[in-house]
């Protein structure tokens, strides 16, 4: 497999997620569990900005999903996904993913493979095809926009369009070298200036409920190590039932 259309044409442009699937929901499930929680791991030893990101996007994929009716199974399921939405940086090289002023555009060719290598990395493991849609897809945009395959609408699998928001909104509310953490609110308005061009508007309008219903919604970032003689105050999100 070497080339972004072979695995386009494993994985074709239509839903093919768990919900009603008559998938084997036991060994092949804990296998699947255990491949993936395994790349997580890898992926919070090579980089733990991506992996506390990774963790507070499975939260609130997990929360949307619950929230547009998927049971709680296939909630879980999502959150194993989005663990590993980014798994494909894990080999993108230091000094473009480190990188802490804006990419060229050689480099944000490079760091646009991700999801490519995440997908073929989980097809080499035999995961579930969900699992690696969810991860292949989770840069396409509503209007088609999006890499790698430039799916439009309802091409793009649910899961995906989902993890989208999900991970959108984790990215502008967290502090990055580059930028500063948006509020709740102005997070809220850039979700909805992307409705319909980057985000399916039906998954923006599900996300901005639940954020409103919420107080607290958003999760806190982890905090910077404390010296040793301190206490180190960690807040990770945790995934329910992982
Ligand atoms: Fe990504």
């Amino acid at each position: 497999m070497n080339n972004i259309d072979s695995i386009t044409n494993l994985y074709p442009r239509k839903e093919r997620s768990l919900l009603g699937s008559r998938y084997n929901r036991s060994d092949r499930e804990r296998e699947n569990k255990h491949i993936l929680l395994s790349f997580a791991n890898s992926i919070q030893e090579r980089d733990i900005v991506t992996y506390d990101h990774s963790r507070r996007v499975a939260t609130y994929a997990q929360r949307l999903a619950r929230f547009v009716g998927w049971s709680r199974r296939d909630a879980r399921d999502l959150a194993l996904a989005a663990l590993v939405h980014d798994l494909g940086k894990t080999w993108i090289a230091n000094d473009i993913l480190l990188k802490a002023d804006t990419l060229s555009d050689e480099e944000r060719k490079t760091m646009e493979r991700h999801p490519l290598i995440g997908a073929r990395i989980l097809i080499g493991c035999d995961v579930h095809p969900f699992y690696v849609e969810t991860v292949l897809y989770h840069h396409e945009a509503w209007d088609g926009r999006g890499y790698p395959s430039g799916l439009k609408g309802e091409e793009i699998p649910l899961s995906a369009r989902i993890l989208t928001v999900a991970d959108v909104y984790d990215v502008l509310t967290s502090q990055r070298p580059y930028k500063a953490p948006l509020s709740k609110d102005a997070a809220r308005e850039r979700l909805l200036s992307g409705s319909g061009a980057s985000f399916d508007p039906m998954i923006v309008r599900a996300f901005l409920s639940l954020l409103d219903s919420q107080a607290h919604f958003t999760l806190p970032q982890r905090l910077c190590a404390i010296p040793s003689t301190t206490k180190t105050t960690y807040h990770a999100a945790s995934p329910v039932g992982l």
